[in-house]
C-alpha cells in the first residue's frame, strides 16, 4: 500500500519557508514529526497577520488534533522548548502530553554544548563554520561519542540524571579549562536545572518511534518536517560548512524510527532565489545591489540569530542534486513575490571549472566553480494578491516553468507572501487538501 505520509525538505541552505508549507499541510496530518536538527532551525508561520516564530517545536502546533513529535534524531534543548511552550501558552496555544511527544532517545543539548560551540567558533577565527551557537554540533558529537551524552529519557530519572550530569560536567570542565581557558561550569547547579526541566517534560517523553510505527499501521498520516536545507546535510552538503545531522529525506527513517517506506510523498522546498547564513561556498551569491534587493524584499535576516543572510540567484544545478538525493516528487516554490521589480532574473543551470562544464554536481567543487547562467525577463507587477497560476504575469509563469524543467519536478505550490492564504496551489498531488 503506498504511504499516506508526506516529507517536507529544504533543497537549498535552509530558510526556504518550511514553516508556512508545513503549517499548510499540517491540517491534513495526524502527526507532525521532526527528525533532524534542533533549536538551530527557525520556522516562521503567519496566521491572520500574527507571527509565530518557532525553533524546536514542530509546526503542527497551530492545528487542533495534530500531535507533534520531536524524534530521536533531534538535538532536544529543553531550555528552548520550555521558553517556546511558555510563549505559545501566552498567545493561547497550549502544548502538553496530549499533543507534544518527545523521543526518549533524543539527545539533550546541555550548557557545555552551547559554550563549546561559541568558544570553538571564536577559536577558529576566519575558518569558523558560522554556526547558530545553539550547541548543535557539540551535542551530536557527544551522541557519537556516547559516554558523554545525555538522552531525553535520562531527564525522567532524577538520581540517574544527577549522577550523569556531575560525571560529564567534570569531563567537560577539564576540556573547557584546558582548551579554552574558560570558567568551569557548576555541575551541581546544572543537575538541579535539568532535574527541574525533566519534571516538566517527563509526561511528554516516550517511545515516539513505536508511536509513529503504530500510527502508520493504523493508516494515519504523518508529516515529516525537515530542518535546515539539503546543502547543510552532514553527509551530502558543503562539508565542513554544514550542520551536524541528516536533513534530507534520507534522515527520516533513522531520525524518526520509521521504515524507509514511511517517507511517503516528498515535497522539496525551494526559494525563487537562494540564501545562505554562515560561512561556506555559495556560487550564485550576489554580493551587490541585487543581493541587497533580495535581502530587503525577502526580509532575509535569521529567525534564530538575526544575522543578515547572504543572497543570490536560484541555483538549479544544486537544487537538482538535492532533489535527487531526497527523491523529491514535487516542489514548493516560495517567495516568488520577492523577485518582482527586477528587470531580469537569472538562473544558474550548471557549473564550469576553467573551460570544463561539469556533468554531475559535487558540493566539494563548489568553491572553485563558476556559474553558467540563463537570463529570463523580469516582471514589475505586485503578485502578492495572485491566487491562481494564470493570474501571475507571463514572465513569472515562464520563470516557474523554467525552474520546473531544469529541476525536473513539477511545482506543486507557489508562495507569494507570508500569510497562510498567499499560496497558489499549482500541480500538487497531495491528497486531502480540500
Ligand atoms: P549549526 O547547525 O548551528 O551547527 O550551524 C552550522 C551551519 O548551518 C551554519 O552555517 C548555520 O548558519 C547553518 N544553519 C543551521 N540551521 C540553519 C537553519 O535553520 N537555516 C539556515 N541555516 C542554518
Amino acid at each position: 500500500m503506498p504511504s499516506n505520509n508526506v516529507t517536507v525538505v529544504g533543497l537549498q541552505w535552509g530558510d526556504e519557508g518550511k514553516g508556512k508549507i508545513v503549517d499548510a499541510l499540517a491540517r491534513t496530518a495526524d502527526f507532525v514529526a521532526r527528525y533532524c536538527g534542533g533549536a538551530n532551525a527557525g520556522h516562521t508561520v503567519f496566521v491572520n497577520g500574527q507571527k509565530f516564530a518557532m525553533h524546536l517545536i514542530p509546526c503542527g502546533l497551530l492545528h487542533d488534533g495534530v500531535r507533534n513529535v520531536i524524534g530521536n534524531g533531534v538535538a532536544f534543548d529543553p531550555v528552548v522548548a520550555a521558553e517556546e511552550i511558555a510563549a505559545l501558552h501566552e498567545r493561547g496555544v497550549n502544548l502538553g502530553p496530549e499533543n507534544l511527544h518527545i523521543s526518549s532517545a533524543a539527545n539533550v543539548v546541555m550548557p557545555w554544548h552551547k559554550l563549546t560551540d561559541s568558544l570553538s567558533e571564536k577559536d577558529l577565527g576566519t575558518s569558523k563554520i558560522g554556526t547558530t551557537a545553539r550547541g548543535i554540533g557539540p551535542c551530536y558529537a557527544d551522541k557519537a561519542r556516547r559516554s558523554t551524552a545525555i538522552r531525553a529519557g535520562d531527564l525522567t530519572d532524577a538520581d540517574l540524571l544527577r549522577e550523569k550530569v556531575q560525571r560529564i560536567a567534570a569531563v567537560k570542565n577539564k576540556m573547557l579549562t584546558a582548551l579554552y581557558n574558560a570558567e568551569p561550569l557548576d555541575g551541581e547547579a546544572v543537575a538541579e536545572q535539568f532535574i527541574e526541566l525533566g519534571r516538566q517534560f517527563a509526561p511528554m517523553i516516550c517511545n515516539t518511534g513505536a508511536m509513529l510505527r503504530r500510527a502508520i499501521a493504523e493508516g494515519k498520516r504523518i508529516l515529516f518536517e525537515g530542518g535546515q536545507g539539503s546543502m547543510l546535510d552532514i553527509d551530502h552538503g558543503t562539508y565542513p560548512f554544514v550542520t551536524s545531522s541528516s536533513v534530507t529525506a534520507c534522515g527520516v527513517p533513522t531520525g524518526a524510527g520509521v521504515p524507509p517506506s514511511a517517507v511517503g510523498r516528498v515535497v522539496g522546498l525551494i526559494k525563487a532565489y537562494t540564501s545562505r547564513v554562515g560561512s561556506g561556498p555559495f556560487p550564485t551569491e550576489q554580493d551587490n545591489e541585487t543581493g541587497e534587493y533580495l535581502r530587503e524584499r525577502g526580509r532575509e535576516y535569521g529567525t534564530t540569530t538575526g544575522r543578515a543572510r547572504r543572497c543570490g540567484w536560484f541555483d538549479a544545478f544544486a537544487v537538482g542534486y538535492a532533489a535527487d538525493i531526497s527523491g523529491v516528487d514535487e516542489l514548493a516554490l516560495a517567495l516568488l513575490d520577492v523577485l518582482s521589480g527586477l528587470k531580469e532574473v537569472r538562473i544558474c543551470t550548471g557549473y564550469r571549472i576553467g573551460d570544463q562544464q561539469l556533468d554531475s554536481f559535487d558540493p566539494a567543487v563548489m568553491a572553485r566553480a563558476q556559474c553558467v547562467y540563463e537570463t529570463l525577463g523580469g516582471w514589475d507587477d505586485d503578485i502578492t494578491g495572485c491566487r491562481t497560476f494564470d493570474a501571475l504575469p507571463g514572465a513569472a509563469r515562464d520563470y516557474v516553468n523554467r525552474v520546473e524543467q531544469l529541476v525536473g519536478r513539477p511545482v506543486g505550490f507557489i508562495s507569494v507572501g507570508p500569510d497562510r492564504d498567499q499560496t497558489i496551489r499549482h500541480k500538487t498531488q497531495i491528497q486531502g487538501l480540500d
